[in-house]
C-alpha cells in the first residue's frame, strides 16, 4: 500500500493545527465561556463553508471564520467589540500545531508533503510560519483558487492537479471525519487522525486507516 503513495496531503485546522487553541484567548475575553465559544465558532465556521458552496456564494474562510466568530458570541449571548473580534480573528493566525506535528513530517520527510486546506493563503501561511513549518511543504493550497469548499471533488482534484500526482497515487490525511471521506470518495488514500476516539460518520465511505495521532501514520506507512 505504502508503496502507491507517491505524495502525501494533510488537512491544515484540527490536523496540524489545534482549532481550539483559542481557548485561552476566548477565556480572557469572557471567562469560563472558552470552550463553548471555540466549539461553537468552529461548528458554525464548518456550517457556513458548506452552506456557502451549496448556494454558490463563496467568501474566503477570514470572512466565514469571522462571521461565525460574529454568530457564535451572539448564540451564546455574549458581547463582542471590534477589539476583541480583532484580536480573536488574529489567535487564528497563531494556532499552535499538535505536539508531534514537527516530528511526524520531519519523520515522512522522503514524500513531498502538501497542505490542502479551506483556509485562505494569508490565513494558511501565517499559521505553517508561526508554528515553524516554513519549508516543510512543497505546495500549501488553498480551496481559494476553485472558491469552493470541501468536501466538493474540485478541491482535491486542485491537489493533484497542483502536484502533478494521480489521485490514487495520494495519501490524504485529515482528522475531520467528513473531509476524509470526501477525499476517499474522490479517490486518494485516506488516512482518518481520530485523536478523540470518535464515531466515523455514516456516508456510506470508510478511510482506508484510522490513527490516534500523526506519530502512527509513520508506522503505518513504514509497515
Ligand atoms: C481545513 O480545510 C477542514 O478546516 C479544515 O483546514
Amino acid at each position: 500500500m505504502s508503496q502507491r503513495i507517491k505524495a502525501l496531503v494533510f488537512d491544515a485546522y484540527g490536523t496540524l493545527f489545534d482549532v481550539h487553541s483559542v481557548i485561552s484567548t476566548c477565556n480572557q475575553n469572557f471567562p469560563d465561556q472558552g470552550a463553548a465559544l471555540s466549539q461553537r465558532w468552529r461548528a458554525k465556521q464548518l456550517e457556513y463553508t458548506w452552506l456557502r458552496s451549496l448556494m454558490g456564494r463563496y467568501e474566503d474562510f477570514w470572512q466565514v471564520t469571522e462571521s461565525a466568530l460574529v454568530f457564535a458570541c451572539k448564540s451564546l449571548n455574549l458581547s463582542c467589540s471590534p477589539a476583541t473580534r480583532t484580536q480573536l480573528m488574529e489567535a487564528y493566525l497563531h494556532l499552535d500545531p499538535y505536539t508531534e506535528v514537527r516530528e511526524a513530517l520531519k519523520a515522512l520527510s522522503n514524500y513531498p508533503l502538501a497542505i490542502l486546506s479551506n483556509g485562505s493563503p494569508r490565513m494558511l501561511h501565517a499559521v505553517v510560519k508561526s508554528a515553524g513549518l516554513e519549508g516543510v511543504f512543497s505546495h500549501v493550497i488553498s480551496v481559494d483558487e476553485v472558491k469552493i469548499y470541501k468536501p466538493s471533488p474540485r478541491v482535491y482534484q486542485l491537489a493533484s492537479q497542483r502536484m502533478s500526482v494521480s489521485e490514487t497515487s495520494i495519501g490524504f490525511v485529515s482528522s475531520n471525519s467528513w473531509d476524509v471521506i470526501g477525499a476517499k470518495a474522490f479517490g486518494f488514500w485516506t488516512c482518518w487522525v481520530n485523536r478523540s476516539a470518535a464515531p466515523g460518520d455514516e456516508l456510506g465511505v470508510t478511510p482506508d486507516v484510522t490513527v490516534k495521532t500523526l506519530a502512527d501514520l509513520v508506522d503505518v506507512l513504514k509497515a
